[in-house]
């Protein structure tokens, strides 16, 4: 968002305190929740302990809350032991086995339903089969499956054996696939032999097949849950049906009691350097940060059912899918398809049909289903609804108020919530019974987070609306642990710039008088396409990796839908490619979408002889990214070494 759409809002000055209504039922008002700041400030540790010590159900209590010894690897309830699953179901069996955990709705159109102890059945029986195939705690599972019960089945047993898991996102290629699980060093690989999305069939066995013919050695098994029913290949020695690993398992599972912060899962994320990162997160500070959080920014209530439409691919689908709801007993809707398939009525038909009285989704898809016009969204009765929330990018006020207005007839507080795959929950949110609330901004950070801005320096910037760097001041228990076989990484991205005393996010934001936060997006070369992250050097590498392209540069470009849009500029071997180019541009974005997945797919891509360098040798991004939004060129181009170039770049 613009400054200077922040300033329209400021000035307008609409703030949105929670009604009374929602106030007087919720789980945490202003006092509850100013005493929770109160404490944190006064004892942050002895905070998070007590937290802890509540909120979760441990086999060995800790005694230890925080050990700095090895700052910035920090150790959160380090001589404690519990269980993810255990803490996410076997808790609730007792008193709410029969009450809905899962509902889960195909593209298609059908609908399962899973109680909490038929999910707890379902969950021990994968991990006796992932047992039985030689899995034990510490190996890591890459999981690449579609969003549907059996991908949180998968997760749920790895935890429950102590394994890691590693989701890969099903929309990234074979060959992302094949690097996430060697980096993991998997030897397990579940998928299934396909996925529905848009009407059409996601391969996904093809896509596994292909990964692992391509490398891949520490793989011993893929299991393949059948659920498109179209035939597959299975390799034998291999490969193993879900269905057939299953039937003859028990229906209960010795959990494995693991240490802390034995590491829960690794997700792969984009950065500014070389390849995706394993973002690796630890068992109880995770869970702890996942489970409070959604109670707090969701106020989940017993008779809740929460939607959060993210895929289990990404963070949002671990800590708003997989794990913070269910370690709270909620109703979790599910749904595999696409938002606007069989028609752009779908999301709010979901809405409607299962009552969802909390729905969290992403900017792109609000901004992308208000351009369809509000007729659709108002034949709908979405009076279920009580909350909704958004994540992933920042929402623009327009769309922040039709979200308001024509999703939750100005009843639903709207909660724009900050954070990232390392933060493994939010940070910085509303708190729907007790902040006001202002379009564009996700307000303040929870109780014991210190999030601050400061300056190049690293001092506090105290000055209403100066910006500066995102960084967190003090460490939290869901926080990331390292980079998984890279701690030198984790050091350098994130905690370096300030001479390891605070995180940095990568963010850079604001903060108004009233002390809200205004996130204005990255300060590194990492895009953000629809709410997903994406780095500009992955994309440069795709597309030199094509036999026709010599040198490429990628930046970000607004875009009224997805946020950004990637903008590439190609030189080719050879000659510029002239006159109709339309045949290798689709050529090029096939690959892209080869190499990476489709999300990473040019949306422009523009040729010229060569890229504006300075002297140096150093690409200049900012003219190029100022080429590309058609700006005014006011840097300095007499260093460029080859000033006629911008021309071409313009596309003349
Ligand atoms: C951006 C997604 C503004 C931000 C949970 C962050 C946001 C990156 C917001 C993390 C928000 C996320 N307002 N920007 N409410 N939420 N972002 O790791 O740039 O996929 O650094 O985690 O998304 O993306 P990630």
């Amino acid at each position: 968002m613009s400054n200077k759409n922040i300033e329209s809002v400021l000035q307008e000055g609409r703030l949105f305190p929670p009604a009374d209504s929602f106030k007087a039922a919720a789980g945490l008002d202003a006092a509850k929740l100013a005493a929770l700041h109160a404490a944190a400030e006064h004892d942050p540790t002895g905070f998070w302990g007590d937290q802890a010590r509540e909120a979760l159900t441990w086999h060995t209590p800790f005694t230890d809350v925080l050990d700095e010894s090895e700052a910035p690897n920090y150790r959160w309830f380090g001589d404690g032991k519990l269980n993810v699953s255990v803490n996410c179901l076997d808790v609730h069996l007792a008193e709410r086995g029969d009450n809905t955990a899962l509902v889960f709705e195909s593209e298609p159109g059908a609908v399962r339903r899973l109680t909490y102890r038929e999910l707890h059945a379902e969950v021990c029986r994968f991990a006796n089969g992932l047992r039985a195939l030689g899995v034990e705690q510490g190996d890591r599972v890459v999981i690449y499956m579609p969003l549907m019960p059996e991908a949180i089945i998968a997760m749920q047993a790895c935890a429950r054996i102590g394994a890691i898991h590693s989701v890969v996102f099903g929309g990234f290629s074979a060959l992302s696939l094949r690097d996430r699980i060697e980096d993991a060093g998997a030897r397990v690989l579940i998928t299934a032999d396909g996925g529905m999305r848009g009407g059409n069939v996601i391969e996904l066995k093809t896509a596994a097949d292909k990964a692992l013919s391509e490398g891949c050695a520490s793989i011993e098994s893929l299991i393949v849950l059948r659920h498109t029913g179209h035939d597959v290949p299975m390799v034998a020695g291999r490969d193993v049906w879900w269905q057939d690993l299953v039937h003859d398992k028990p229906a209960t599972c010795e959990p494995a009691w693991v240490d802390a912060e034995h590491p829960l899962f690794l997700l792969y994320t984009s950065g500014s350097t070389g390849k995706p990162k394993g973002i690796q997160h630890s068992s109880a500070g995770y869970l702890l940060g996942a489970k409070l959080s959604t109670q707090w920014v969701f106020d989940l209530q017993p008779d809740d059912v929460f939607w959060c439409t993210a895929d289990v691919g990404w963070i949002t689908g671990h800590s708003y899918v997989a794990y913070g709801p269910l370690a709270n007993g909620a109703t979790v809707v599910l749904y595999e398809g696409g938002p606007t398939w069989p028609d752009a009525g779908r999301f709010w038909r979901i809405i409607e049909d299962h009552k969802v009285s909390i729905f969290y989704t992403a900017p792109t898809a609000l901004r992308a289903l208000m351009k369809l016009g509000d007729d659709i969204p108002n034949s709908y009765d979405l009076s279920s609804l009580r909350l909704l929330g958004s994540v992933g990018e920042p929402i623009n006020p327009e769309a922040w108020m039709w979200y308001r207005t024509v999703i939750g007839k100005d009843r639903c507080p709207i909660v724009d919530t900050w954070w990232q795959t390392e933060t493994g929950a939010i940070l910085i949110s509303p708190v729907p019974g007790a902040t006001a609330t202002k379009p564009g901004s996700c307000t303040q950070p929870l109780p014991g987070i210190d999030a601050a801005i400061v300056d190049d320096e690293g001092n506090a910037v105290t000055k209403p609306d100066a910006g500066g760097y995102l960084v967190v001041r003090r460490p939290w228990p869901s926080m990331l642990r390292t980079i998984w076989n890279d701690n030198d990484r984790y050091i350098d991205t994130y905690w370096h710039r300030f001479q390891n005393r605070y995180y940095v996010a990568g963010d850079s934001a604001h903060r108004d008088a009233d002390g809200y936060f205004w996130i204005m997006g990255r300060i590194d070369d990492v895009l953000n396409v629809s709410g997903h992250r994406l780095g500009t050097m992955e994309v440069e590498s795709a597309l030199v990796a094509h036999h026709r392209v010599a040198e490429a540069a990628v930046v970000g470009k607004p875009h009224p839908v997805k946020g950004e849009a990637v903008f590439a500029y190609v030189v080719c071997r050879g000659e510029r490619p002239m006159g109709d180019t339309r045949a290798f541009v689709e050529e090029l974005r096939q690959w892209v979408g080869e190499q990476i997945g489709a999300i990473a797919k040019p949306d422009e891509i523009r040729f010229a002889d060569n890229l504006p360098k300075t002297r140096s040798g150093k690409i200049m991004r900012r003219l190029l990214r100022a080429i590309a939004r058609d700006e005014e060129i006011t840097q300095d181009i007499s260093t460029l070494e080859n000033p006629q170039i911008v021309d071409q770049l313009r596309g003349k």
